[in-house]
C-alpha cells in the first residue's frame, strides 16, 4: 500500500487505519502528523482553545486499577477545595480569558455532592456575568443528575470510555464497575443536550493497534463531539502500575502511539474538538505541543490551586504540580507559540461538529 495514497483518501476504511497506526518508519510518521496538521487547519482551523482545569476533590467512590486516586490507595491524602478558593480559580480563569473551565474530582453519586456541584455552578456562572463555558468531568451520574447539571449551566461533558472493548474494560476495572452503565451515561448525556466527550487510554497492557483502531470507530458511530485521549501512564500505587512494563521503550511506544492516535481521530472524525492531554507531557516534555502538531486543538492549563495538585496524581510524572496558574499560563503561551497555532481567548471554542449535529 502507498501512504500517500492512504492519505489523500476522502474517507478511512479500517484498513488504512490500521496501516497507519502501524506505521513504523519516523519519516512516514511524520507525514502522518502533517496531513492530520492539515486536515485540522481545514476543519477547525489553526486554533487552540483553553479549558482551565480544577481538579478540586480526590475523593472517588471507584476502584480502577490503573488510578492514583482509585478509592483503595490509602497513601492518597485526600482533599475537598473550598468552595471560596474554586469560586477563585473560576474567576481567574475568567480574568485571564480562557473562555471556559473544566470542573473534575473524584466520582461521587452521592445527593450532597449533586447539590454541592449544582449551586456551585449557578455561582461560577454568576461571577462570571455568565459567560464562562462549563465542563464537567464528575464521572458516572444518573440521567436526572446529568440533567439538573445541565439546566444549573453545564454545558459539555468529558467521560471516557477508557476503552471500547468491553472484555479489556473489565480488566482494567473491579467487577463492581459497569462498561454498559458508562455507555449509558454517554447516550443520556447526549440527549439532555451537552456537547459530550469521551475517549481512551493508549498503551494499556493488552490493548492491540486493532483495538484503538476500533476505538477510533466507535467515536464515530456514536457521533461525539469531542475527544480527550491520553498514554497510559503508570502509577506505582495500583495493581496495574505495579505489574506494567515501564521501559523507556515501552513508553515511548505509549507515547508515540497517543501521538498517533491524535493523528487518526483528526483524520477520520475531521471536525470534532480533540484535546492534547497533560498525560502526553508526562511522557515528553513537549508532549503537548506534539499532540497540537499531530491535529489537537484543545489545551485544558491546570488551574488548580498549587497546594492541591500534588494530592491530584492520577499517574505518576503529572507536570506542573510546582506551578501556580500564573506560571502555567505563561509556560503553556510560549509552548504554543513554537506550534504556530492562535490561542483563541474568551471564547467556548464548541465543537463544530456539534454545531452541525445540533442544526
Ligand atoms: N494513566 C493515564 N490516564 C489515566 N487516567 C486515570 N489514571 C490514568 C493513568 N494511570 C485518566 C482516565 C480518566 C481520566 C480522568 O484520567 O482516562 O478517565
Amino acid at each position: 500500500m502507498d501512504l500517500e495514497k492512504i492519505l489523500n483518501k476522502k474517507e478511512l476504511t479500517k484498513e488504512d487505519l490500521i496501516y497507519l497506526i502501524k506505521l513504523k518508519d519516523k519519516e512516514e510518521i511524520n507525514k502522518l502528523y502533517k496531513k492530520a496538521y492539515k486536515v485540522k487547519e481545514k476543519n477547525v482551523a489553526k486554533k487552540v482553545y483553553y479549558r482551565g482545569i480544577i481538579e478540586f476533590s480526590n475523593i472517588c467512590t471507584k476502584d480502577c486499577y490503573y488510578c492514583g486516586i482509585r478509592k483503595s490507595n490509602t497513601n492518597v491524602h485526600r482533599f475537598n477545595m473550598e468552595e471560596k478558593e474554586i469560586l477563585e480559580s473560576a474567576k481567574w480563569c475568567y480574568d485571564n480569558r480562557y473562555g471556559s473551565l473544566v470542573l473534575q474530582s473524584g466520582e461521587r453519586m452521592d445527593e450532597e455532592n449533586t447539590e454541592y456541584v449544582e449551586q456551585l455552578l449557578r455561582k461560577i456562572k454568576k461571577i462570571s456575568n455568565n459567560k464562562l463555558g462549563i465542563t464537567l468531568s464528575l464521572g458516572e451520574q444518573s440521567k436526572e443528575t446529568f440533567e439538573k447539571w445541565f439546566k444549573a449551566g453545564a454545558h459539555r461533558y468529558l467521560l471516557r470510555i477508557e476503552t471500547t472493548k468491553e472484555k479489556l474494560y473489565n480488566e482494567i476495572h473491579p467487577q463492581d464497575h459497569s462498561f454498559q452503565n458508562r455507555v449509558r451515561c454517554l447516550k443520556d448525556l447526549k440527549e439532555v443536550g451537552y456537547q459530550v466527550g469521551t475517549g481512551v487510554m493508549i498503551g494499556l497492557p493488552n490493548q492491540t493497534e486493532e483495538d484503538l483502531v476500533n476505538d477510533i470507530m466507535r467515536f464515530k458511530e456514536w457521533d461525539i463531539d469531542m475527544i480527550g485521549m491520553g498514554p497510559y501512564v503508570i502509577h506505582t500505587e495500583t495493581p496495574m502500575g505495579k505489574i506494567a512494563v515501564n521501559t523507556k521503550e515501552e513508553k515511548n511506544r505509549r507515547f508515540e502511539l497517543g501521538l498517533k492516535m491524535i493523528a487518526l481521530a483528526r483524520l477520520y472524525l475531521k471536525d470534532i474538538n480533540i484535546a492534547s492531554t497533560t498525560a502526553l507531557q508526562a511522557l515528553n516534555p513537549i508532549g503537548r505541543e506534539l499532540g497540537l502538531k499531530a491535529g489537537a486543538n484543545i489545551l485544558m492549563p491546570v488551574i488548580t490551586h498549587k497546594n492541591y495538585r500534588k494530592d491530584y496524581q492520577l499517574y505518576e510524572d503529572k507536570p506542573c504540580i510546582d506551578d501556580d496558574a500564573d506560571e502555567c499560563k505563561s509556560c503553556l503561551l510560549n509552548r504554543v507559540k513554537t506550534v504556530g497555532d492562535e490561542i483563541m481567548y474568551d471564547q467556548w471554542g464548541d465543537s463544530p461538529h456539534w454545531e452541525k449535529r445540533i442544526k
